[in-house]
């Protein structure tokens, strides 16, 4: 078994006629890691005894893997996420030389991390969404054969939250070791003051220390490539450094024809920082960055290189599904595809500092994103320091702004969501507004910043006036603050809130939107949400009408563990039953918390993605009983019109009515008075008077097999990597059936694990990490992960009923 993944970047290059190499190395702490829940006493001293201490990997959470508490918090997602653990990890300093300076750096642990190196405190942090890093030189042991161990203590019990948080070290750790004359961590910014056509002005500052006991003539060269990776521009400065001082090294310089970053075509380019002294290189390091233009005008929304482009946005809450918090690239990666598949060019990290690798793959992939750092700080606090708010304030947005400055994705930084006091201007908030939006400018100087509300008269305190953009959570409260300040655009940063379950569907359509029944689901026509929200109609026609509008991040893409609205504990107490009945996950979700598409995935696409055809029918056709009853048939197209028919008699043609008051009427086809018979549901749509194409939809038998189809068949073998196979119930002539909820047994055998499965139901209770699964209206989702050697993984999936299938999944070097 590999036991630790080591990055050096290397280079070997002629320096006035001498081969130098040098290195700056990179270890990822992956694997060897022992947990340990509660709080022995001794867990930090070098020679603890760990042998009953579980062996796991990081990224780690270990409330995901545990038992749903059924009367437990709905809110946060009913898992035992609240104590305290222990990690460990023993050190391997062998790619590492003495005399380097060590840093560990955490990219999020949950929460209020105390790290110990040799049983010595050697750093602690607090917000458990935030990226930090701590030096360890000094508390290495570099004599032969020494242990060098790495603890680190975690509690949540401090943390409180309104959705599930995770617990654990749930993303990933990387040990650095450098010259002591070096670039520090973060501390490259690169900025574009300049960008034509035809050229381009770079400019970009590393602070660099020298760390040895001796001044020195340092000199620092930027060495830039190009996106195809040709180095286009070369250009050094030298400073003399006196021992353990720091300074700034600034180059500016100019690219031509520069080729922009952009959400078509997000084009990258990179610099590589060398440090040397003595005439040698002593410090390599590189930073992306990217070449674009952002500006929000008053009256004409967001503007991208010089055009309009409207958001399409989703929030994105950090938890994976049955992956709980810990955070796989993969499982990112495939969040953004499907949420880029439905039109989406922009995400919002609700409400906190995301993996770093959310903004590498924002940059990689041209989806814009609204960095947020906080969230609404009261009873359930982000703000865990109150008491010194200025230093929380301070450290925190340091971290935060600097990690991800580079990032040409990030077009906006928000200091928090719907924070009340802070609106209110109650206990001081203006001024902690002030500081938080002070120290954003301070890092970063480039992008807008804004804060994100929800309170509609408190606009009236004008608290806009300290930021750059309006930014207002749903029902058009943005209003009054745009009529007292027309000058800002508006951003809906959060947009719909509508509510649905995959697959359910109940009659008759509800008069209100908040008509939640004792189902414990909410059925999927589209028109459900809770009192405060809307429908995703609603915010189409608001920003077609009002032009200002820069667009909308709708709440949320996908589901997420905890906030079960409509079904939170408090609601079902209300409707008379008891907390077993509250709900684990949310409702909210464009598709389900697997990925599956709901309705509604059709109904974005087809209004962001004109261009592309979307022809698609709700409900299913499964209405045994329901014969000569009335069953609504609603499509979602981008053609304009449609005709249904139900076993070949029309129902008649439906336009879109693209100047209706109702804003259904302007984004669906409704046809609400369909009598139910067993059969054929055809569309045929139109669009500008061509025929656009057809679908069909049929009564389906009962499920007699199996399928299985993985998104990916050929993985890494890198213990991180995943594949997702779908499951789902076909009936004897291949069609779907709809309503299939059979148990399953999962097995996994060969070059990898089961990671996690889930069937998108916020009712089910089955552990999630569990070798069993239940379809949920016809399907359920698995997801493997690689281990650390090539090979094949095998996974068979069979239940009592249905004829069971296997699949086959390669895993690569
Ligand atoms: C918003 C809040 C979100 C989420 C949402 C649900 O007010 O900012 O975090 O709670 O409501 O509709």
């Amino acid at each position: 078994m590999k036991s630790k993944i080591i990055f050096v970047l290397f280079f070997a290059m002629f320096f006035n006629g001498i081969l130098f190499a040098q290195e700056r190395t990179t270890v990822i702490l992956q694997n060897d890691w022992k947990f340990k829940k509660g709080d022995p006493s001794g867990a930090e001293e070098i020679n603890e005894n760990t042998s009953d201490w579980k062996s796991i990997s990081i990224p780690h959470d270990w409330a995901v893997e545990e038992d749903f508490i059924k009367d437990g918090d709905g809110n946060t997602g009913k898992l035992p996420w609240k104590g305290q653990a222990w990690y460990r990890h023993d050190l391997d300093l062998s790619a590492i030389k003495k005399g380097d300076k060590v840093f560990l750096i955490f990219d999020g642990i949950m929460a209020f991390p105390k790290v110990y190196i040799n049983g010595k405190l050697a750093g602690q942090w607090d917000y458990g969404y935030n990226s930090f890093y701590i030096e360890i030189s000094d508390h290495l042991d570099f004599t032969e054969n020494a242990k060098n161990v790495l603890a680190v203590h975690v509690d949540t019990r401090q943390h409180d939250s309104r959705w599930y948080p995770g617990a654990g070290i749930y993303r990933k750790v990387r040990m650095v070791a450098m010259a002591p004359i070096h670039t520090k961590i973060w501390e490259t910014q690169v900025t574009t003051p300049i960008i034509k056509p035809n050229y381009a002005n770079v400019r970009i500052s590393s602070l660099v220390k020298n760390e040895t006991s001796e001044a020195k003539k340092i000199t620092v060269t930027q060495r830039i490539l190009n996106p195809e990776g040709n180095e286009v521009a070369k250009k050094s400065i030298s400073h003399k450094l006196r021992a353990g001082e720091e300074n700034y090294f600034e180059i500016n310089t100019q690219l031509t024809n520069p080729m922009q970053w952009d959400i078509e075509h997000p084009h990258l380019y990179k610099t590589i920082t060398e440090v040397s002294a003595d005439e040698k290189i002593v410090d390599l390091s590189e930073s992306t960055f990217g070449i674009r233009s952002i500006k929000f005008t008053p009256d004409d929304g967001f503007h991208l290189n010089g055009r309009r482009v409207q958001l399409k946005g989703v929030n994105l809450h950090h938890g994976h599904g049955p992956l709980g918090a810990a955070f796989y690239p993969r499982a990112m990666e495939r969040q953004l595809e499907i949420m880029k598949s439905m039109g989406v060019n922009a995400i919002r990290s609700s409400h906190n500092t995301a993996a770093p690798e959310v903004l590498e793959l924002c940059d990689k992939m041209g989806i814009l994103m609204f960095n947020e750092v906080f969230d609404k700080y009261d009873r359930k606090a982000d703000i865990v320091d109150t008491t010194n708010f200025e230093s929380f304030a301070e450290r925190n947005i340091r971290n935060f702004v600097m990690r991800d400055r580079n990032h040409p994705s990030v077009f906006i930084w928000s200091v928090g969501n719907e924070m009340h006091d802070v609106q209110a201007n109650a206990n001081n908030g203006f001024r902690r507004l002030l500081t938080m939006l002070n120290y954003v400018r301070k890092y970063d100087h480039t992008r807008p910043v804004t804060m994100v509300n929800d309170v509609q008269d408190n606009a009236a305190l004008r608290h806009f006036d300290l930021y750059d953009v309006h930014s207002w959570n749903y029902g058009r409260r943005y209003q009054l603050a745009r009529q007292m300040e027309p000058n800002k655009s508006v951003i809906i940063s959060e947009s719909a809130s509508t509510v649905s379950t995959r697959g359910f569907y109940e009659f008759p359509l509800p008069e209100k939107k908040t008509d939640f029944t004792k189902s414990l689901q909410v059925s999927s026509y589209d028109f459900h949400a809770p009192s405060w929200a809307e429908i995703g109609d609603d915010d189409f026609m608001w920003q077609q009408d009002e032009p200002y509008i820069a667009g909308e991040f709708v709440w949320t893409g996908f589901d997420y563990l905890g906030e079960p609205t409509p079904y939170t504990n408090r609601t079902v107490k209300g409707m008379g039953m008891s907390d077993k009945e509250a709900a684990r996950s949310s409702y909210f979700g464009i598709v389900d918390i697997m990925g599956i598409p709901k309705d509604r995935y059709y109904l974005y696409k087809s209004y962001w993605k004109p261009g592309e055809k979307t022809i698609h029918i709700l409900p299913h056709w499964n209405w045994k009983g329901e014969e000569g009853e009335n069953i609504p048939v609603f499509v979602y197209t981008n053609g304009d019109c449609a005709e249904l028919f139900i076993n070949g008699k029309s129902q008649g043609k439906q336009c879109k009515s693209p100047s209706s008051k109702n804003s259904t009427e302007r984004f669906r086809l409704m046809w609400k008075d369909v009598v139910y018979e067993p059969g054929e549901v055809k569309v045929v749509a139109y669009k500008q008077g061509e025929k656009l194409g057809e679908k069909t939809l049929k009564t389906t038998s009962e499920a007699t097999k199996i399928k299985l189809s993985a998104d990916r068949k050929i993985i890494k073998a890198d213990g991180m990597d995943l594949s997702y196979v779908l499951v789902e119930a076909f009936d004897k002539d291949g069609n779907l059936d709809p309503l299939a909820n059979e148990g399953l047994e999962i097995e996994v055998s060969g070059a990898g694990e089961l990671a996690g499965a889930g069937n998108g139901d916020p009712q089910s209770f089955e552990p999630l990490q569990d070798h069993k699964v239940d379809l949920f209206y016809g399907k359920a989702m698995i997801i493997l992960k690689s281990g650390m050697e090539a090979g094949t993984i095998k996974l068979k999936v069979s239940s009592e009923n249905l004829k069971g299938e296997t699949i086959k999944i390669e895993t690569e070097n």
